[in-house]
């Protein structure tokens, strides 16, 4: 018999909600979500019942790439607010029981933090190394790496003749966390916050603060670049680093963290979020978002093939029996890095969208780790259409279509909109639905990005009293795993693995068995795990079942 086996921690027991503020509620008309507007809507999340905020930058930036490009990590973004509003915001979520976790941005700053500012201005600038800086190399990049945002990860500065590296945009230098005054800054800064109050830190690509000292060519896929990810992620000191700041800041605070660790595998992530705790309590992996963006792509990470379930559960039902006993997991399907889910991996045309939104929420939700709701996502937001590159805003877009369709010619643009339709970043970015009015209620000025012309008939308003929706199921979710310490703590065992349809599984823990089962398809399914005279339904997208049957999208949850 299964019986607890992890130390208990609040942060395993609890349910985040990611707010991206600019795109969240706009509360001055300025067509930008901004911190008041999280504040007014805090009894939505409440309502809600989730119990962390994970907050999307709110730092003073120039905007390059919305906030993960930061300026001053002790001030707010001017379109943001104040330090006034982040801090009523703090004592107002505390006072509805929501914690707020703070996205860490330390693998880079923007190119206008004081730190680059002084360190381009000389060789022997104080502030030379706090960056990566090369000398050319036969007259040109040190390297061949790409960076993420295209072009290559290099740029060449006038004022010394040399390259720095920014493995983002060339308004993202990074960080030489070798330098141990980098490491001093970003811990007293971490330790600036948490006497504020904060409750946590997601930690922005945490897993490339160490790159491979040699900086080695990377393998050319696209006939342009070269893939710079094996030598910049998980790198030789990256353990090092995490456990000294655990020593020196997380280890004296109540606080949860969780790292967004790309090219993470299961063995690094088993280091990185060890139940010993001298790391992070759990990190991201996109080995089922990210990893399957590249299914039938048209060019590089870019595709549009819907990927199959049978992928998405093999990688998902291993990275669940893996960490087993060894590290804390994170289940997500949305940030605002991803498409939206419903129309990734469900359905989103009209008749499939709810039910289809219903049954992923649940196939995720009763899995082991701590689950992540984005924004819209309680709603069964969908993407939306990309009629051409002015729509778009997000700049790793911007800069793919410069390269591929424009620059190199080696997409059209039909194309490639239709990669961005499936999957780029801007389809999370949409302003959240809140009612039928003007701009869905997000602004009353003109929005940054274009509202999804479908928030009439998919917005809050609609459905928190509704309860037959999105939101109220998953707010019973929620308040199931409040309820139910097998959805929390239960060890999982697959189910089915064979049936190209259901993706179904079982929860274990004290004698009591949680038996989910879900149905990926919009045909009815033979299932044969639930016998109706035993056990009690937690939870189901459907009112009434047909014996052996899975009907369309139909997922159950049955306490046996
Ligand atoms: C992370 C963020 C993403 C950002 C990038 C650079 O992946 O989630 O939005 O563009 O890091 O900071
Ligand atoms: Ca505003």
């Amino acid at each position: 018999m299964y019986t607890l086996s992890e130390k208990k921690a609040w942060w395993k027991e609890a349910v985040i909600y990611q707010v991206y503020p600019r795109s969240f509620a706009d509360s001055n008309g300025d067509g930008i979500g901004d911190i008041n507007g999280i504040t007014e809507h805090l009894d939505y999340l409440e309502k809600l019942g989730i119990d962390v905020i994970w907050l999307s930058p709110v730092y003073k930036s120039p905007n390059d790439d919305n906030g993960y490009d930061i300026s001053d990590y002790r001030d707010i973004m001017t379109e943001f607010g104040t330090m006034e509003d982040f801090d009523r915001m703090l004592k107002s979520a505390h006072e509805h029981h929501i914690r707020i976790v703070m996205d860490l941005v330390v693998n880079h700053t923007s190119d206008e933090h004081a730190w680059f500012v002084e360190s381009r201005k000389s060789k022997d600038n104080p502030y030379r190394d706090y960056y990566i800086w090369k000398e050319p190399k036969d007259g040109k990049e040190p390297n061949n790496w790409q960076s993420c945002f295209s072009g290559s990860a290099w740029q060449y500065d006038e004022e010394t003749g040399m390259y720095y590296l920014h493995c983002f945009s060339k308004k993202q230098p990074d960080l030489n966390w070798e330098n141990e005054k980098v490491r001093d800054e970003v811990f007293d800064m971490m330790t600036w916050w948490c006497e504020k109050g904060i409750d946590g830190f997601r930690m922005d690509v945490i897993s490339m603060i160490s790159k491979d000292p040699a900086y080695p060519d990377g393998e050319v896929r696209d006939g342009l670049y070269g893939d710079m990810n094996p030598f910049v992620c998980n790198g030789p000191h990256v353990h090092e680093y995490l456990q000294e700041m655990n020593r020196r800041v997380l280890s004296k605070y109540d606080i949860m963290t969780v790292g967004e660790a790309a090219g993470v595998t299961i063995d690094e992530a088993k280091k990185y979020a060890n139940l010993e705790g001298t790391e992070l309590g759990m990190v991201f992996h996109f080995e089922h978002t990210d990893g399957t963006k590249t299914a039938g792509n048209v060019i590089e990470k870019w595709g549009y093939e819907h990927p199959k379930m049978p992928v998405v559960r093999e990688i998902l039902n291993k990275w669940q029996i893996e960490l087993e006993g060894k590290a804390w997991g994170s289940l997500y399907w949305d940030n605002h890095d991803q498409p939206r889910v419903v129309s990734r991996f469900g359905n989103d045309a009209p008749e499939w969208r709810v039910l289809s939104a219903k049954m992923l929420a649940t196939c995720l939700h009763m899995m082991k780790g701590t689950p992540y709701i984005y924004q819209g996502e309680e709603l069964g937001m969908t993407n939306t259409h990309f009629s051409s590159i002015e729509d778009c805003r997000d700049i790793e877009e911007i800069n793919a279509y410069k390269q591929y369709v424009t620059d190199h010619k080696m997409v059209s643009s039909e194309e490639m909109l239709k990669c961005f339709d499936a999957v780029a970043r801007d389809n999370a970015r949409t302003p959240m639905q809140w009612d039928d009015s003007e701009n869905a209620g997000f602004t009353k000025g003109t929005p940054w990005i274009k509202v999804n012309p479908n928030y009439k008939e998919i917005n809050a308003a609609s459905q928190t009293d509704d309860p037959d929706s999105v939101f109220n199921y998953y707010k019973k979710l929620i308040k199931l795993r409040h309820e139910n310490p097998i959805m929390v703590y239960g060890l999982f065992k697959p189910l089915l693995t064979d049936n190209d349809a259901i993706y179904a599984y079982e929860r274990e823990l004290d004698g009591k068995r949680l038996v989910v089962a879900c149905n990926w398809t919009k045909e009815s399914r033979k299932c044969n795990l639930f016998d109706e005279t035993e056990g009690s339904e937690l939870i189901s997208n459907y009112d009434t079942h047909e014996k052996g049957i899975l009907k369309p999208y139909e997922a159950r949850a049955v306490l046996i």
